[in-house]
């Protein structure tokens, strides 16, 4: 069947989908998809772009070859701003494999667990210097917590003063070069100034490291690692890596926190639940991996956050050979987005999907155990190294919060806006007030 032939969905003159896609991408596409099938097309202004939905497309990213989905093709610019030809999210086989092998070792949950009582530590201090009635901005807060837990964790280095250039050069390069904002953004001044304090920042980090001698970290990986014609990793093909855990820290984990922060405060009944759990673990000591492991609400809550929160949940590919697929031709040379966020809600995999239920997680239930329908981290051969470290430093960030503080919503009835800017993410201006500290 002909490529005109792929349903179009119906739109404004002129915007298309653009302002059901700012709005709420995750919902738009899904309805789509009831509406109109596993593929169709949206119009937003200069482009339509096909939409590969549901369970099948879900298969597909996981089972077709790089020889027919890539995504150097659409990540040029991530090549040019790192200015280096190796940057791992923009690389094809074999390079790709040899490089993902190459850092993995020390992205792992691993580096989290070895720097656990620093993290718990940093926490205490963050949440210490909260007093009752005071508004915490919660984005921020978890920016915050996350990147320094990250850095510390694979970098053994303190964030202090670089966050803010460290987010605004993060979020502008994911606007630019992954989420199809203008490249001219990346011209400004205000970029480019984030941009050379940020370099500066990861050479002094590589500086210190040659220095300080082996500290077994992730870094101390990379200056060890060769690249695939056995050259060492030098100059801004360094740096490309060394910035990996920033910007990857920075895009997913804080927003999640946030999100799941919210639910909790939303929930008492499950708050409670959890508080329990929480407090149990305390009560034996600081937290470890193996304690965190064992608090099922907690995690069950940490999972379905990831399911109804899919930040990532449609994944831009580019076309490079043609195939078939839901009945018809996806042509070569276009852009396609697998929206693997859709299968998170729909009520054949997922019973209720609006619902926030941790016990969809627990067996008997595990609703997202059938393959490919649970796809927070990706799916395929690309997924994201540190599933397990994101899950870890989310739990640890909200339990140890929760375990300390007593928070409130604005509102007993607050609903959360998601924005856009520029992945999806709870709104900047989501703030909890502080109601005293607790003595559990
Ligand atoms: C729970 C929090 C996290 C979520 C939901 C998440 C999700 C993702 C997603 C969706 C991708 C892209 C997959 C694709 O394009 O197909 C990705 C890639 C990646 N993530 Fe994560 N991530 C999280 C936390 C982290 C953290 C904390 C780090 C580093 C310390 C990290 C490191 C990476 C790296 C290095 C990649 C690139 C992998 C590649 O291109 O092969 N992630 N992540």
């Amino acid at each position: 069947m002909p490529h005109s032939a792929i349903p179009l969905v119906k739109g404004l003159p002129f915007l298309g989908s653009t302002f059901a896609l700012t709005q709420d991408a995750i919902g738009f596409m899904t309805r789509a998809y009831h509406e109109y099938g596993a593929v169709y097309r949206v119009r937003v202004p200069g482009r339509e772009i096909t939409i590969l939905a549901g369970p099948e497309a879900n298969q597909l990213l996981i089972n077709l070859g790089d020889e027919y989905l890539k995504l150097r093709p659409i990540y040029g610019t991530l090549v040019d701003e790192t200015g280096s030809d190796l940057y791992l999210p923009t690389l094809d086989e074999p390079e790709y494999s040899y490089y993902r092998r190459m850092i993995k070792p020390r992205l792992s949950r691993d580096a989290l667990a070895d720097h656990l009582p620093e993290s718990l530590a940093f926490i205490r201090s963050t949440v210490d210097g909260w007093h009752p009635d005071q508004q915490v901005r919660v984005l921020e807060t978890m920016t915050r917590l996350c990147i320094e837990i990250v850095s510390r964790s694979t970098e053994s280095t303190e964030i202090g003063d670089e966050l803010a250039s460290i987010v605004f050069f993060t979020n502008r390069l994911i606007g630019s070069g992954v989420a199809f904002q203008p490249r001219f953004l990346l011209k400004l001044p205000d970029y480019q100034r984030a941009k050379r304090r940020f370099e500066a920042f990861l050479q002094r980090i590589v500086d210190q490291h040659r220095a300080a001698g082996e500290q077994g970290d992730y870094v101390d990986l990379l200056l060890k690692s060769k690249t695939i014609d056995q050259k060492p990793l030098n100059g801004h093909d360094l740096l490309a890596y060394v910035h990996l855990p920033f910007v990857n820290g920075v895009a997913y984990a804080p927003r999640l926190s946030g999100y799941l922060l919210y639910e909790l405060l939303r929930s008492p009944e499950l708050l409670a639940r959890i508080r329990t759990e929480i407090d149990g673990a305390f009560a034996e000591g600081d937290l470890t991996m193996g304690s965190m492991r064992r608090m099922r609400w907690l995690y069950g809550a940490c999972m379905e956050t990831l399911r109804m929160y899919p930040v990532a949940g449609a994944l831009p590919r580019y076309v490079a050979k043609p195939f078939e697929f839901g009945g018809h031709t996806i042509e070569a040379g276009q852009l396609v987005f697998i929206a693997t966020g859709v299968t998170h809600f729909l009520p054949d995999i997922y019973r209720d999907p609006y619902r926030f239920d941790p016990e969809r997680f627990f067996e008997p239930r595990s609703e997202h155990q059938q393959p490919g329908v649970f796809a927070p981290y990706g799916l395929g051969g690309r997924t994201c190294l540190s599933a397990g470290m994101g899950e870890a430093l989310i739990m640890l960030v909200v339990g140890t919060m929760l375990h300390q503080v007593e928070l409130a919503l604005p509102a007993p009835d607050y609903r959360l806006k998601t924005h856009i800017a520029p992945i999806p993410g709870p709104d900047k201006a989501f703030a909890v007030r502080v109601i005293g500290k607790r003595t559990a």
